[in-house]
Formats: C-alpha cells, structure tokens, sequence
C-alpha cells in the first residue's frame, strides 16, 4: 500500500489484513512501555489544517509507539494564517523529508492532490466532506473485535450524512465486509443519490429496531452553508437515539466528537451498549497498522520535491513487514 487516500482503495483482503496488523499491536498498549522499533528512523508529519481531538492524537500516539519521529503541523498559528498556499506549506514541510504525510484539510480531494507534490506517503485523515478511511477502518476494527464477523450485519447510519465523510468511507467499508447500510435522517441532510450506494434511505426512524448497530453522526454546523433543520430541538425530537429508542441487543457507535442532547442522549453515550471509546482506542492500533503498512513497504527517507530526487539508501523499518514481532522487539525500542 503506497498511500491511504479513500476506501475504495481497499478490497476486503486488504482490510482484513489491516485489522489484523492492527489486532497484532493491541498488546504494545498493555505493555509498560508502549514502544516498538518498527518504524525507528522513520519521519510522520502531521499536517492538520482542521481541528481534530482523536485523530491528530491518535496518529502521533501510533507513530510514537512505533518509534517514528512525529511532526505535528497546525494551520492555525503557522504561516497558512500568512496566507501561504498548500503547496507552499506542504513543498516547505516535504524538505524536512518526512517518509508520510498524514493530512486532513476542508477540501476534498486535497490529500490525492498533494501525492504530486511530494514522494512520502499520504495518509488521509479527513478530506472535507469526501473520505476518512481511517475512521472507516477502525470502526471495522471495532465491530469485528467485538462480533467477529460483519457478514450479514444490519447498520443504520442516523444524522447528519451529507456533510459527513465519515458516512462516505463507512458505507464502503461496511458493505465491503458484508454488512447492509441504512442511512436515516431528515431529508435535507440525507441525500437520495447516496442510496446508489446501495444503502437503504429512510426519513424516520421506523425500522431502527432491526438494527445490529446504531451509528450516530454530529450535525457538522461547520460545513452548512444554509440551515438544514428548523431547529436543534425539533431535530433531537425526531432523530434523537435516547434509551427509550435504543433496543438492548443494539451496538451503539459514534465517531466523535458528540453533541450530547443532539444526536445522542448523555446516558446511553456513557451506557454499556455504547462502543465510544472502544472506537478511540482501536484508533490507535489501527493507525499504527496504517503507517506501517504505507511506511514498511517503502525503502529510504523519501525525496524533495519538485525536481524528486533519486531515493537514497536509509533505515528500513526493522525487519520489513513480514518479520514484524512486537513483543520480541520491544525492550529494544
Ligand atoms: C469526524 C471528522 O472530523 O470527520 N470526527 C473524527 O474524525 N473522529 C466527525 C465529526 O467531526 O463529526
């Protein structure tokens, strides 16, 4: 895997192998120091031009317990607030030859668009309203830690799916491990198109009692240009998952952050059906499962760009990707 731009990169093989990298670290967090060799050598930057609470902290904790050295990069309080362009920033951040380039940006697209600009790998961490993979990712990870299997599994998606790339990258991945999508919200914020994905598209929540799992998305005022629901409460009222609405066989799911009272009622957010937190922790791992997936593949510290030098000879992560051992490894870190 050369880069992680969107989920449809990835068949089922692809992320069942990354669910199984990621599985194989779960212990490096039991340990008393979390730290395995496996990417030593290696530069992660962090390029952050969005806030971010669990995924700018839960890649630089991956790097970190992989040995990478991490730069954390935010737009606000650098030269972006001078005005300096994207492919400014990111050609004056690819000269410290960092090897990947972990990027979330409002724009769509903008992750692919910097793989021209430099030669490290990208990792896209939320690209405006398009994709999230990793969030796809480890919400696979979270469910087929807890079930085993997502075949046949039956997930409805409720809120705010339009401007949710989030909802983008976890259709495909769910449908390509075999479970069936609903999606649910009102109208204005559940656009028909998105049943040419092959989800369902319901406008109530009748029939949420057949779900498996209930996946909750924020309302994400900050990519609404209009207002989309007459009002928070009107909403809540409708759409609301409360524990009057939440069956007890039901999964509960949510990426973060929450709007406690909006989408998701404070108790079943802090109840024993809720997989919150679980889904922040299987972050870590499988974020450490991505780097070193689009890291141990490749050879040396990547080149400048612009022109892209020839790829000279550095540390390759310790052993390569097949003779991975966190446990063995780990007092050497
Ligand atoms: C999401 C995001 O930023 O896309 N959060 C996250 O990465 N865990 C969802 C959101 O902001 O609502």
């Amino acid at each position: 895997m050369r880069h992680l731009l969107s989920i449809d990169d990835l068949d089922r093989a692809a992320i069942e192998q990354l669910c199984d990298r990621a599985e194989s670290f779960a212990e490096v967090a039991d340990r008393p120091i979390k730290k395995v060799p496996a990417l030593r050598g290696r530069t992660v930057l962090n390029l952050f031009y969005e806030s971010s609470t669990r995924t700018r902290s839960s890649f630089e904790l991956a790097a970190k317990r992989l040995s990478a050295d991490v730069v954390n990069f935010a737009a606000s309080g650098s030269s972006v607030e001078k005005g300096e362009s994207l492919r400014d920033t990111v050609q004056t951040l690819a000269a410290h030859r960092p090897h990947a380039i972990v990027i979330r940006t409002p724009w769509a697209g903008a992750s692919k668009l910097i793989t021209r600009w430099t030669d490290a790998a990208i990792v896209n961490a939320g690209d405006g309203q398009n994709e999230h993979p990793t969030q796809a990712l480890l919400d696979v990870y979270t469910l087929r830690a807890r079930l085993g299997s997502l075949d046949g599994l039956n997930v409805w998606i409720v809120g705010d799916v339009r401007h949710s790339r989030v909802a983008r990258s976890l259709v495909l991945a769910l449908q390509t491990m075999g479970a069936t999508v609903t999606l649910s919200g009102p109208p204005t914020l559940v656009p028909q198109e998105l049943a040419v994905l092959g989800c369902q598209v319901r406008y109530t929540l009748d029939g949420l009692a057949d779900a498996d799992v209930v996946y909750t998305l924020r309302m994400q005022h900050e990519r609404m240009q209009q207002a989309y629901v007459p009002s928070l409460r009107e909403y809540a009222a409708t759409y609301q998952i409360d524990a009057r609405r939440l069956g007890r066989h039901q999964l509960l799911m949510h990426p973060g952050p929450v709007n406690r009272g909006v989408e998701l009622a404070g108790d079943v957010v802090d109840g024993p059906q809720s997989l919150i937190l679980d889904q922040v922790r299987a972050g870590v791992l499988v974020r450490m499962a991505v780097l070193y997936e689009v890291l141990a593949s490749r050879g040396g510290p990547t080149a400048a760009p612009d022109p892209p030098a020839e790829s000279s000879s550095g540390p390759a992560p310790s052993g390569g990707s097949d003779s991975f051992a966190p446990t063995s490894e780990l007092h050497s870190a």
